[in-house]
């Protein structure tokens, strides 16, 4: 097919296939960022270029999309690509959380219409390509998730257009090319060196260079700062001193499993210490009793000794009699 034609048809596609989605609207607490006024959605289906061209649902008392600061789009094995034209109806965005999806590409715009957008999670959807570009409109992103995926390229420049020290917490974690994340600066530095080195997506027809240019002299000002006022290897230091720390934290937590393990096996231990004295116990009380049995048939048979010594004494005792008395008879018959 035409080139041409194709995209033509796309568009048509694409026009036709506008959706109204149903809001679940809620507040809820993220983490280090405060309570957030959501849409929360599932079921968005789409074929290519779903455009959502309506949104329903009951806002909380008092509230209106201008309040709606976060959009969570809940498990969809059915959502092939990004649904677009959320930011038509919600001009605040600030958190944008989608899990569970088919989208495998991210093309670049698609963050596009969240200028404010500061947290950032897409999780869990078999993702293996992120644009260069993605980050390209949203210059406030603090947090950005992409655990879960089967990330094999990301653009060489994704992080170009982001002031690097506001970003707080970076994660890659479980992924193809990389299982990573980081919230120190010299963490999220090594993870982006990491992306560059092991991701590698060279799409560099950036057509912002000024964004390119300013991260960079941001990036060398910085590091000549440091390696004027301590010498260079101290620069370096720094950086091992961040792993051996992420190590010991690791290490601490591996040490405290071990502790509990610990206190588990002392703790089985008394048990059967105190099994064991119950034994040793009742054993010692049943040999005393053995014991005792056994001098009760000592005893017995002393005295059965004794009486039979007696009854032989008789014995002893009657016959010589007996011997008294034939020899009185044999001598007083005059037999002799
Ligand atoms: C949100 O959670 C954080 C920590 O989990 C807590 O400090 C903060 O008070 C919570 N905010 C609200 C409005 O519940
Ligand atoms: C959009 O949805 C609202 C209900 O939230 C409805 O009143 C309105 O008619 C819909 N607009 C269009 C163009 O479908
Ligand atoms: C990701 O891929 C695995 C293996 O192919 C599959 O089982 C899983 O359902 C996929 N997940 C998503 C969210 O597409
Ligand atoms: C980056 O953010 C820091 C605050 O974290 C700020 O001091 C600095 O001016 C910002 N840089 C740019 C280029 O906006
Ligand atoms: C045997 O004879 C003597 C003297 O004659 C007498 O003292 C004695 O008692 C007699 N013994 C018995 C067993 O009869």
């Amino acid at each position: 097919m035409n080139f041409k034609i194709f995209l033509l048809l796309f568009q048509i596609f694409k026009i036709s296939s506008s959706f109204t989605i149903n809001c679940n609207f809620q507040s809820i607490n993220l983490t280090s960022i405060g309570n957030f006024y959501i849409c929360q959605t599932r079921n968005i289906p789409t074929t290519s270029g779903t455009i959502i061209t309506n949104i329903t649902g009951t806002h909380e008392n008092g509230k209106s999309n201008f309040d709606v600061e976060g959009i969570d789009i809940q498990g969809n094995l059915f959502l092939s690509f990004f649904p677009r034209g959320f930011g038509n109806f919600f001009p605040n965005i600030k958190a944008f959380m989608i899990h569970y999806t088919s989208i495998t590409t991210l093309y670049g715009d698609e963050l596009d219409e969240f200028p404010k957008l500061q947290y950032f999670i897409f999780g869990q959807s078999n993702l293996t390509t992120i644009s260069s570009h993605l980050f390209e409109k949203t210059p406030n992103l603090v947090h950005i998730w992409f655990d879960w995926n089967t990330i094999e390229k990301v653009g060489h420049y994704l992080f170009t257009p982001l002031n690097i020290s506001m970003l707080q917490d970076v994660s890659f974690f479980n992924n193809i090319c990389i299982n990573r994340w980081a919230t120190s600066q010299v963490g999220i530095n090594n993870l982006i060196n990491e992306l560059r080195e092991k991701c590698p997506f060279d799409d560099e027809d950036l057509s912002t260079t000024t964004t390119l240019v300013s991260t960079t002299l941001e990036t060398t000002t910085e590091d000549s700062k440091c390696k004027e006022n301590v010498e260079e290897f101290v620069c370096e230091l720094k950086d091992v001193i961040t792993e051996v720390q992420e190590d010991i934290t690791t290490l601490k937590f591996g040490l405290s499993q071990t502790n509990d393990e610990l206190k588990k096996s002392n703790e089985r231990s008394n048990e059967l210490q105190i099994e064991f004295y119950q034994l040793r116990r009742e054993m010692e009380l049943k040999l005393s009793l053995k014991d005792k049995e056994i001098d009760d048939l000592r005893f017995e048979l002393e005295m059965n000794k004794d009486e039979f010594r007696k009854a032989n004494n008789a014995l002893l005792l009657r016959m010589e009699l007996l011997e008294e008395e034939l020899k009185n008879i044999s001598t007083n018959c005059g037999c002799n």
